[in-house]
């Protein structure tokens, strides 16, 4: 599917958008015909008018962005399900081309769809979707800046798409080894170069806190590390991804209703990789590590136990007491990889699936931020904010940090109370960040959106690629 700006056009399909609900008012439609269809304009509502050749799609506020990302998905996913080769939306643009753009992200995003493993993938595809000049305000369309937006959404929301193949893909092929085969992909794009590690590595540096979490499975556990160093970096960032390609839970097992969609508990992972290839294709000029720790966590006699003691890169001990809890172990190695082999850090921010517990402070659409610099963590969530995604901090306080404590080792891998346990996770992980770069940490814990089970938004069913318009938006501010 292409999106096209066009002067003018006459398509299959003509989208018409109703604005905050505004049937009567300046409203050109036959309002009378679609009240009788029940449409009133609510968010991801909509109404075909076959004969007429026009669809009617539902802006619940025209003030907000995401209001006319979800119309265009909900356009696209009537859209794809008609014989029609090509349909066009007027211009909504007041001012700049945002509209274009979210108009934009909304098609690409919401027309995704996974068919990898379908015997028989469904033929229609529609080809063009044309954005035009027709526009409901009066004002010229500044058609520069709305081909600008429409080029730049193609670009990162194919990387959202991306990112939502891999996680998609089964996990039996997705392994370890296929995540990091992905990441050499990548790396064969301009100025990305890519390192993969096998577990003599792991061993050979002491990373004895992803090694356990490996041991049991058949699959070998593989650390991958992406650079993308422009000429004109002005900062440098390490992305560091918690890449579980299966979390069965290990001998903690999880219950069987639990164990599904654990395949996408390598999202942070995906996103990781998504990010830096988005980054290096816009030419972004922030130097980029993207350290991917990938491995899966499974069951059998050489697994790791509840009640061993692991031995993390910077030298800490920990306490298992849940094996579970094993992003945070993956991510305890990683973060001491990133911060002793990448130079002059500037940030350091890491994106997991790492709890059950941040779905259930935040609901199912909202990421985690946690860390010690406010400054930071503002920047993270108005970025989050500009590009669509949902985020909310969830704050440290000293209470918390106590539950960690272990009788037998440095720390235990999760604390010793239920609640709060987003929170715990990510004071766990501020055991391996290096004193002198606490302040250039954050955490997302991108448990809850990562995996769509009830279509929301632009995510169709399956993964979202949660993290990557955000990390973009968050580079660019930088
Ligand atoms: N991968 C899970 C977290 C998760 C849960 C991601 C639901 C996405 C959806 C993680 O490894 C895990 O199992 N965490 C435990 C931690 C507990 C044992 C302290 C959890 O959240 O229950
Ligand atoms: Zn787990
Ligand atoms: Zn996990």
């Amino acid at each position: 599917m292409k999106i096209e700006f066009k002067e003018e056009v006459k398509a299959d399909i003509k989208v018409v958008f109703v604005l905050n609900k505004d049937l009567d008012g300046s409203f050109i439609g036959d309002r009378a015909l679609l009240e009788k269809v029940g449409f009133n304009g609510a968010d991801e509502t909509s109404a075909l008018l076959v004969e007429r050749g026009e669809l009617y799609v539902g802006v619940e506020d025209e003030e907000d962005l995401e209001s006319f990302r979800i119309a265009a998905a909900k356009a696209i996913d009537v859209l794809k399900t008609l014989k029609i080769k090509d349909a066009a939306i007027a211009s909504y643009d007041k001012s700049g081309a945002d509209v274009a753009k979210a108009i934009a992200f909304g098609l690409i995003l919401g027309a995704y769809e996974f068919s990898e493993y379908k015997s028989k993938p469904k033929q229609r595809q529609i080809e063009t979707i044309y954005l035009t000049a027709e526009n409901f305000y009066g004002a010229k369309v500044d058609e520069n800046a709305v081909r600008a937006a429409i080029e730049y959404a193609a670009i990162v929301g194919g990387n959202v798409n991306f990112a939502r193949d891999l996680v998609n893909r089964a996990p039996q092929d997705m392994t370890p080894s296929a995540l990091a085969f992905a990441a050499r992909q990548v790396a064969k794009e301009r100025g990305i170069t890519c390192d993969v590690y096998d577990e003599m590595y792991l061993k050979e540096s002491g990373m004895g806190a992803f090694l356990a979490v490996s041991q049991a499975s058949a699959e070998p556990p593989r650390l991958i590390h992406l650079r993308y160093k422009p000429k004109n970096a002005a900062k440098t960032v390490a992305i560091v991804g918690k890449g579980l390609t299966y979390d069965s839970g290990g001998l903690s097992l999880k219950p069987a209703d639990y164990m599904t969609t654990m395949k996408a508990d390598m999202a942070g992972g995906a996103a990781a990789i998504a990010i830096i290839k988005t980054a290096a294709k816009l030419k972004l000029p922030v130097a980029i590590h993207a350290v991917i720790g990938a491995t899966e966590n499974m069951i059998g006699g050489a697994a790791y136990k509840p009640d061993d003691v692991l031995r993390a890169k910077n030298g800490k001990t920990i306490e298992v007491k849940n094996t579970d809890a094993e992003g945070r172990l993956v991510l305890a190695d990683c973060l001491c990889y990133a911060q002793d082999v990448a130079s002059n850090l500037d940030y350091i921010i890491d994106l997991a699936t790492l709890t059950g517990a941040c779905v259930v402070a935040l609901g199912e659409h909202t990421s985690g931020v946690m860390g010690f610099n406010d400054d930071l963590k503002r920047s993270l969530l108005q970025a989050a904010k500009n590009s669509g995604e949902l985020a909310a901090e969830l704050p440290f306080n000293r209470y918390l940090k106590k539950l960690l404590k272990s009788e037998v080792a440095d720390m235990a891998n999760c604390a010793s109370v239920r609640y709060g346990g987003a929170i715990t996770a990510a004071l766990f992980l501020s055991e391996f960040i290096k004193e002198e770069n606490l302040d250039k940490w954050a955490h997302l814990d991108v448990a809850g959106p990562s995996y769509v089970e009830k279509p929301w938004g632009v995510n169709p069913f399956g993964a979202s690629g949660a993290a990557v318009r955000w990390a973009i938006d968050w580079l660019e501010s930088l």
